[in-house]
């Protein structure tokens, strides 16, 4: 393939990538009442309006002014948009666009930004890092996608009635029963991260060797019924269980069970987009922080996989010996392969996705909740900030916790083996689970 052609066929992707956006955007804004939209739903996420006239505003500055040389749509509303100047908690009380006006925006930062887009020579070889393989088209396609997953987050925790419908995801395949509960991912060297990946941002860059000793893993994420143990068993009340911190912080928040669950008699009962059903035993655990996830690894006997043991399981290829975009190989995420891009409104059960597992055995890695991991947010050796400070290096170090994997919130776009999410280890809005692991010393050395 010529340089001009792989240009060419990245702009394609990257027009298709921020249509799929779109189309995302506005079907969870779209339902929504002009009165919904302005309201605060919860103090930890910003009225849905907000996240309308940001997406427009951040296209309209890396898209249209960085990429495009132009003068922009409203520059001016640079400083109400931006997300360090603002806390979530004060942006009602901001100036805001209102739902008409933000859509308006939105609508012609499009315009014009398919036009740079047009325009743009998105080869590999363009010496501007930003146009090249098309990289800031697909940022922005990522950056509005992860606001759709904000915005899910604020219609879940919006009470009344249901806005939002979606099939059940497919049932758990017939060999669940026979599944091993752990899997052995052999010791020894793999490629974490990624130099090449076109659309990668720069925490998950540059690609490394690192020395993994054996480890087991959780063949799936635990289980609600599993996690249900651990609440019976009295996990909530006993701090041996938990770290310093992680039990200061269940005793002030007043934690007994993941967010949304509520006890009506014997039955577990949860809130999911407006709808309040049973829990269903058979899903992952869904909305459960940090500390909750670790301390019931601590209870189970085991605890959370690093980081690095978790892309090992998910991306290290023995037969090969190098690392995979994706569990099941480089091909693109299928319907078959994972729980992506909001097809459900919910985990499938764990042990689903047969075709999506990894090279170890271990199942829906990839799609259905993101993966609480025991590694705070730090750097790789040779990072490198891009295309700026904010992006990720003002998030490392101790007070973020790494997450992998993604969640059926997550578009493929924004998700691939090396993918790096962070957040406050006492986060429970996201769609976070977990799974468990445990040394495995002298055992399985490739
Ligand atoms: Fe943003």
């Amino acid at each position: 393939m010529t340089n001009q052609h792989h240009g060419t066929t990245m702009s394609v992707a990257a027009r298709a990538a921020l249509e799929t956006a779109r189309r995302r955007t506005l079907r969870l804004t779209d339902p929504v009442t002009d009165a919904d939209l302005v309201a605060q739903h919860s103090r930890l996420m910003s009225p849905l309006v907000w996240d309308l006239a940001h997406i427009a505003n951040q296209e309209d500055l890396w898209l249209v002014r960085t990429a495009g040389r132009r003068a922009g749509l409203r520059p001016d509303l640079d400083p109400l948009y931006d997300a360090f100047r603002h806390p979530r908690a004060d942006r009602p009380a901001l100036p805001l666009l209102g739902p008409a006006a933000a859509r308006d925006y939105l609508t012609a930062v499009r315009a014009a930004a398919l036009e740079v887009l047009d325009g743009a020579d998105t080869s590999p070889d363009n010496p501007d890092p930003l146009l090249a393989d098309g990289f800031v088209f697909g940022m922005l396609a990522q950056h509005e996608q992860q606001h759709d997953e904000t915005m899910l987050a604020t219609l879940q925790l919006r009470e009344g009635a249901p806005v939002l419908h979606a099939p059940a995801p497919p049932p758990a395949p017939a060999d669940v029963a026979t599944l091993p509960r752990e899997v052995l991912v052999p010791g020894g060297r793999f490629t974490m991260g990624t130099s090449t990946d076109p659309w990668a941002l720069d925490n998950e860059r540059p690609h490394h060797v690192l020395d993994v000793p054996a480890f087991w893993l959780d063949t799936v994420p635990v289980s609600n019924a599993a996690y249900q143990e651990f609440i019976a068993a009295g996990g909530y009340r006993e701090p041996r269980w938990w770290t310093p911190e992680g039990w200061r912080h269940v005793r002030t928040a007043g934690l007994e069970a993941p967010l949304f669950w509520r006890r009506e008699g014997d039955r577990w009962l949860r809130r999911r987009f407006g709808v309040v059903e049973e829990v269903p035993p058979d899903e992952p655990v869904l909305h459960v922080c940090w500390y909750e996830a670790d301390a019931y690894a601590r209870w189970a006997g085991r605890r959370l996989p690093t980081e690095a043991e978790w892309e090992k399981a998910a991306r290290h290829d023995p037969a090969t010996g190098r690392s995979r975009r994706y569990p099941w190989g480089d091909a693109e995420p299928g319907p078959e392969h994972a729980n992506l891009g909001q097809r459900h409104l919910q985990p499938a059960p764990v042990g689903g996705y047969p075709a999506g597992a990894a090279p170890s055995g271990a199942r829906q890695l990839v799609g259905d909740v993101w993966e609480w991991t025991a590694s705070d947010f730090a750097p790789y050796p040779g990072f490198t900030a891009f295309p700026y400070k904010e992006y990720s290096e003002v998030f490392f170090g101790p007070d973020y916790k790494v997450l992998r994997g993604g969640a059926f919130s997550v578009d493929p776009v924004a998700c691939r083996g090396t993918f790096r999410n962070w957040d406050f280890p006492v986060r429970r809005q996201i769609f976070a689970g977990f799974r468990t692991a445990r040394d495995a010393s002298g055992e399985g050395r490739a």
